[in-house]
């Protein structure tokens, strides 16, 4: 079983969750805790290939099923190798998005059928259920606009995806994510919780902190 505290960041590309993620881990090895940083796809030798596949833009015209389920074999190692091990360890695993990705982007988003994502999820995660996720909630415009003004950004696959189904008519692929993410918050809402990430860093990290040190405080109070 596991024992220590899982926290996962999720939102739309620009949102600012490598920022914040990186910024509580620092946090809490500062103040003495035990975390670690993982991030999605990667985070182990095999994620890293698979994440090079997923990222290569000559795999443009991906299958989306087979893009799915790169992510969740990606998922299954970073599991196995690294969350699970340093949860059991009592350890904070900071992961830099996780399971939700899936179900907005390959579910909301690519209109893959949600049972059948949830169904590979189990299997894939096992015990390892996030106890936080942060949902930083930008509109795509934005996360868009941070993504490339900042130039060493070369992992385009799906900011490429939104320029291309902005000339098509109905709703934008990102539109489509950012709502799913709404939706995991509506029926999730224990778990999943929604942080205005249109504030200055600062600001988004004091949200999120008060609601970690929330979360540590029951803990220790419990224990
Ligand atoms: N609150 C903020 N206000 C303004 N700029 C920000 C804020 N948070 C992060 N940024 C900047 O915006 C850019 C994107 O942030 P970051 O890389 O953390 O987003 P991300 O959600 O990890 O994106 P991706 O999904 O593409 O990995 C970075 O250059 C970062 O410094
Ligand atoms: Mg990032």
């Amino acid at each position: 079983m596991k024992k220590g505290l899982f926290i996962t960041f999720e939102g739309l590309e620009g949102c600012g969750k490598t920022t914040q993620a990186k910024m509580l881990h620092r946090y809490l090895i500062k103040q003495g805790f035990p975390a670690i940083f993982t991030k999605e796809p990667g985070g182990t030798k095999i994620g890293k290939k698979i994440r090079k596949i997923l990222l290569d833009q000559k795999n443009e015209g991906m299958d989306y099923t087979t893009e799915m389920l790169l992510f969740l074999a990606s998922r299954a190692e970073n599991v196995r190798e690294v969350i699970l091990p340093a949860l059991k360890d009592g350890k904070i695993v900071i992961s830099d998005r996780f399971y939700d990705s899936t179900m907005a982007y390959q579910g909301y988003g690519r209109g893959i059928d949600l049972k059948i994502i949830q169904y590979f999820t189990q299997l894939v995660v096992g015990d390892a259920i996030p106890d936080i996720t942060f949902f930083l909630d930008i509109q795509p415009e934005e996360g868009l606009k941070r993504s490339t003004m900042f130039s060493n950004y070369h992992e385009i696959r799906f900011e490429e995806e939104f320029i291309k189904k902005k000339k098509i008519k109905g709703r934008l692929f990102l539109d489509r994510v950012r709502e799913g993410y709404k939706r995991l918050v509506e029926k999730e809402g224990k778990r999943v919780i929604r942080i205005n990430a249109n504030q200055s860093r600062e600001k988004v990290f004091e949200d999120i902190l008060s609601i970690v040190k929330d979360k540590l405080d029951r803990n220790k109070n419990k224990s």
